[in-house]
């Protein structure tokens, strides 16, 4: 490794068992925390990024460590959530990459800004956030962002993408393709909203929890804790079982196929997205094959969410993968669709 600056620290066969949560063992030959844009600046200097690739980790959430990690890992430290415009109707903020998603949430619907309290309880951080345009319940982070704050590993500058360069789409962005090992996301500028809000709580699980509880007029904090109960009701906690929330994306398909597909096997679901598309819930797909709360050895799928996998302890990232392209061909050939993760694999 090219030589690093005095303010780097590289920490030597780290273990990065707590640092994702399928909770699978596996080390990193040398692991380096990154918490301040300065040190990306020296290991720029000391040619660092020409002469190694290093894999970036943020929460480590959406991540398959398949074995060992020879590259070196950075794990993004970067601290902060700062307001830095406010007028009547609207504050822009600034939230660094290392700052724990959820905990982003919190901050703004205590102080009653909105846009982002569908989005309640996501595991991971900030910085990843842009990476896969999360979402939940009807939002994704593009509905909110404003800009994403990278550093550039080729030429070394700090760099902003604004929201329409992002090229955002469905847990996909500019990051995962064109930028992917160029960019190291350092914080994301938002949008939120003061009162009167715009409520958004269409998404079916959603209206329903919130009906039943006859609030019809919710507030961003309602629907917050109605996302929060319904997460914990389906998803399960990465502390308790190890999981990386859905496994894979939801399928789509042309909707010449998804009518094939309703007259063989009747009550499939399916939301259009345009005249030609359809997404499929690859949660049904994996439960009518058969494998939703299937416990194979070590391995799973979660009882109430058959599209999370889960590491019911001890299981090794082969182990998980193997089982994923096991379901992946379940599902290929009941119903001759093809899966795709949305958790990156690491190789
Ligand atoms: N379903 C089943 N069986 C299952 C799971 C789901 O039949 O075991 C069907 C049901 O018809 C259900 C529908 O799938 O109504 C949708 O299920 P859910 O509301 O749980 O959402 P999802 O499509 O499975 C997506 C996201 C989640 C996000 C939820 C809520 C993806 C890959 N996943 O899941 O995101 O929380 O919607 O908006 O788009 C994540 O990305 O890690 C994640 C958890």
């Amino acid at each position: 490794m090219a030589q690093t600056s005095p303010n780097v620290t590289i920490i030597q066969q780290a273990d990065l068992t707590a640092l994702n949560t399928l909770g699978v063992k596996a080390k990193a030959e040398k692991l380096i925390e990154i918490s301040s844009i300065d040190q990306l600046h020296s290991l720029f200097d000391s040619g660092f990024f020409e002469s190694e690739n290093p894999f970036i980790l943020g929460g480590g959430s959406n991540v398959l460590l398949k074995k060992d990690i020879s590259r070196p890992v950075l794990k993004i430290d970067l601290d902060g959530v700062e307001i830095k415009f406010e007028d009547e109707k609207s504050v822009i903020i600034f939230a660094a990459a290392g700052v724990n998603w959820h905990s982003l949430v919190e901050w703004a619907v205590q102080r009653d800004f909105g846009g982002i309290e569908n989005l309640a309880l996501i595991p991971g951080t900030v910085g990843a956030a842009p990476i896969q345009n999360i979402g939940a319940y009807g939002v994704e982070l593009k509905d909110v962002l404003i800009s994403t704050l990278y550093f550039d590993t080729i030429t070394g500058e700090e760099k902003t993408l604004q929201n329409d360069e992002c090229e955002f789409a469905y847990r996909d962005s500019i990051f995962k393709n064109r930028l992917k090992g160029k960019a190291i996301v350092t914080g994301i500028r938002l949008r939120l909203t003061k009162a009167p809000h715009s409520i958004n709580s269409s998404y079916r699980s959603l209206s329903e929890y919130l009906e039943n509880r006859e609030i019809s007029d919710p507030t961003i904090k309602d629907v917050f804790e109605a996302v929060v109960a319904i997460r914990k009701s389906k998803l399960p906690d990465p502390k308790l079982i190890g999981n990386a929330g859905s496994f894979f994306k939801n399928p789509v398909v042309t909707a010449k196929l998804y009518k094939t597909l309703v007259e063989k096997f009747g009550d499939i679901p399916g939301y259009k997205i345009s005249e030609k598309e359809v997404k499929i819930p690859a949660g049904w797909l994996i439960e009518k094959a058969g494998w939703k709360g299937n416990r194979v050895g070590k391995v799973g799928t979660y009882e109430n969410q058959a599209l999370v996998l889960v590491n019911h302890g001890g299981a090794t990232g082969e182990e998980l993968w193997s089982h994923a392209l096991t379901i992946q061909k379940s599902v290929s050939k009941k119903f001759g669709i093809e899966l795709a993760p949305e958790v990156n694999i690491v190789e």
